[in-house]
């Protein structure tokens, strides 16, 4: 992928692609000095650029690992800021993994059980949400960038 002018590139239109299937999405991200990655942030952005805007209504979650002691939830935060403008659902859960070099069991499950049932949880309750937001969707958004904004084609945000 390249910069955000170039939201036609394959990576873009693969990523885009995958959306439009899905009824909601998680990412998994590191923390970038107390942030979101420039990687993460540039996908972000290029998908961004696609009418229809591929995240708008789609329902999210957000995760993270880092071997520090916040697990990188600073950067989900940073993170939860252009899926709220993009009109995404974020979850409010999210799970951070701290101490995540050492985190892990041999048999990939996390060696704190009680952490390994939270994380588990927190997917399964994310999922439920998900589903009956397929079923009964009961919230429609007015999406606009800023109040003030003008209804201009060129400037508009407004789908
Ligand atoms: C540029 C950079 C900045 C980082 N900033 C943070 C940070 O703010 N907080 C944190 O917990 N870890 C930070 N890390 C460590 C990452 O959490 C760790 O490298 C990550 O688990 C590995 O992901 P990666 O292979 O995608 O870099 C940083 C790493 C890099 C390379």
């Amino acid at each position: 992928m390249g910069g955000a002018g170039t939201q036609g590139s394959a990576g873009a239109v693969g990523f885009r692609d995958r959306l439009e299937r899905c009824d909601g999405f998680v990412i998994c991200s590191p923390e970038y000095n107390f942030s979101t990655p420039g990687l993460l942030k540039n996908a972000i952005d290029l998908v961004s650029r696609f009418r229809p805007q591929p995240f708008n209504e789609k329902m999210g979650l957000l995760m993270s690992a880092s071997p520090s002691m916040a697990g990188g939830n600073r950067g989900l935060w940073a993170l939860r800021v252009p899926f709220e403008h993009l009109g995404a659902r974020v979850y409010p859960d999210m799970f951070s993994l701290a101490r995540a070099h050492e985190a892990f069991a041999e048999n990939g499950k996390l060696r704190d059980e009680h952490l390994q049932q939270w994380f588990e949880d927190t997917i399964a309750n994310f999922m439920d949400l998900v589903e009956s937001t397929k079923h009964y969707p009961c919230v429609k958004r007015a999406w606009i960038e800023f109040l003030g904004e003008q209804a201009d084609a060129v400037v508009t945000r407004v789908e």
